[in-house]
């Protein structure tokens, strides 16, 4: 048990881009859902990494924190077994929207569109329950009971399966919903190179992307 809880809000902040992403792919499909073969592949492209991060996100889970926490508080084990179980159910979903994905990058229409929104949103409705009974229940938990080097190292796992080429796109999505207080404590874990080029580096990069994203036809 820590006599100071350690810090763990970067969890609820990278939950916030994922609490967003699929409802936006959602809506991005369904305003065009047979548009140009770039646009298509941009957008496939853009929801698959979307699915890739939250995969990521939980097997670092699974891997790390859950472990972790079931031996330094196994008086809590029930809650923490069940909300580690609710990742099942989210990787059933994102196979799905994957799948969905992938049917609509080859072909395009309306109905493989409206499969894909659904699939999506189906993701969506799974996983908001579990970020909060995460949020509420494993995370202060964590704090509690976890070394700030163990708790790193769940983020550090996650960092690591991003292509290193799709750095800025990852940071830019996690930085864009975030007030300014939470987006300077995760700007503060950059290494300080990145940090000083931050505009050439990240935001640039983002901002083009994000523009295709919202605004590409
Ligand atoms: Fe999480
Ligand atoms: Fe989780």
């Amino acid at each position: 048990m820590n006599a100071q809880p350690i810090d763990v809000r970067d969890m609820r902040i990278v939950h916030e881009t994922f609490r967003r992403a699929y409802s936006e792919g959602a809506e991005l499909v369904r305003a065009n859902p047979t548009p140009s073969p770039q646009r298509v592949d941009f957008l496939a492209d853009h929801l698959e990494f979307g699915l890739m991060m939250l995969h990521n996100h939980h097997e670092s889970e699974d891997e790390i924190l859950y472990p972790l926490l079931l031996e330094r508080a196994p008086e809590q084990a029930p809650d923490t077994e069940r909300i580690e179980h609710q990742h099942q159910e989210v990787a059933g979903a994102i196979e799905a929207a994957s799948a969905a994905g992938r049917e609509w990058r080859r072909s395009p229409s309306p109905e493989t569109g409206e499969a894909l929104a659904l699939s999506l949103e189906a993701l969506n409705a799974a996983l908001q329950p579990h970020l909060d009974d995460e949020e509420q229940t494993v995370v202060p938990l964590a704090a509690r009971t976890l070394t700030e080097a163990e708790w790193e190292s769940v983020g550090e796992h996650s960092r690591a399966g991003i292509p290193k080429d799709k750095m800025s796109i990852a940071f830019g999505m996690l930085l864009e919903p975030l007030n300014e207080d939470d987006r300077n404590f995760m700007k503060k874990g950059l290494p300080a190179p990145v940090r000083l080029l931050y505009p050439i580096l990240i935001d640039r990069p983002w901002r083009k992307y994000r523009d295709t994203l919202r605004n590409g036809t």
